[in-house]
């Protein structure tokens, strides 16, 4: 090891390096709690830096880490200007930085009208010439969807072919179909589909005895939200 003026001169010199070179760092913050929001609203993602310096000549990316379309991102300010090449379809005219913000760090991005499809974890990631930073949030989406529609797709030698369904859900709901009693019929899983906006309609098919009272119940429920919509039917015997 090299002790002695000699190193006290290096030290010095890195020091009024240091001092005198304008390079500036930075923190990007967030919260850390999960943003809930329900499909349609407009929300906020926080994103800040520390200490609170303008963001006009740097970098800011929103990214969707969950997103289908990975090479792609939700949202870029680069230098002064909004860049779309590369914006995943979905964003386009949802997004925005708050203009008024720029001069003090804030790059907390407004995403308009709620989807299904903007549920997960964004990273905001942020860079100067000088330093880069990052940080990624969770947003969750809930939605409630539509009213159970019933039918009754045929009846043959006592049994009878019954059709629920809804739409609009998100996260994936669970369905059962039940007998007069509460007790599941037992039908198999669901089918779900999903819609390009990112929700969810189920669907589900179930062949049962006719009874004295031929009284079904179809309950859809959600258990983040926990949310139960149910429809009881009675189909009058022949
Ligand atoms: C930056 O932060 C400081 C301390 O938190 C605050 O006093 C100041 O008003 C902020 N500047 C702007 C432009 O918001
Ligand atoms: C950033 O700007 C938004 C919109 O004006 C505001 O709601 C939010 O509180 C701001 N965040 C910080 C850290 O100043």
């Amino acid at each position: 090891m090299v002790t002695g003026p000699d190193s006290l001169y290096v030290t010095l010199l890195i020091l009024l390096h240091s001092l005198t070179s304008e390079s500036v760092k930075f923190q990007v913050l967030g919260p850390t709690e999960p943003i809930v929001a329900v499909a349609g609203d407009d929300i906020i993602l926080p994103c800040y830096l520390k200490p609170n310096i303008s963001f006009e000549d740097m970098r800011v990316d929103w990214l969707n880490l969950d997103s289908d379309f990975k090479d792609e991102r939700v949202y870029r300010y680069d230098n002064g200007r909004i860049v779309y090449d590369n914006q995943i379809r979905s964003y386009r005219g949802r997004t925005s930085l708050f203009t008024e913000e720029l001069g003090r760090g804030n790059t907390s991005l407004k995403l308009t009208r709620v989807q299904g499809s903007d549920e997960g974890r964004y990273k905001c990631f942020v860079k100067s010439k000088d330093d880069y930073d990052d940080v990624t949030i969770q947003v969750l989406v809930t939605a409630i969807g539509s009213k159970l529609v019933v039918s009754l797709e045929g009846r043959k030698d006592g049994e009878m072919g019954l059709l629920c369904e809804s739409e609009g859900w998100h996260p994936e709901p669970d369905l059962v179909w039940l007998d007069s009693k509460g007790v599941s019929l037992s039908a198999g899983p669901p089918k779900v589909q999903r819609d390009y906006e990112g929700f969810y309609t189920v669907k589900q098919h179930v062949i049962v005895q006719e009874t004295d009272t031929n009284l079904f119940t179809c309950r859809v429920s959600q258990s983040r939200i926990n949310e139960e919509v149910e429809t009881e039917v009675h189909i009058p015997s022949e």
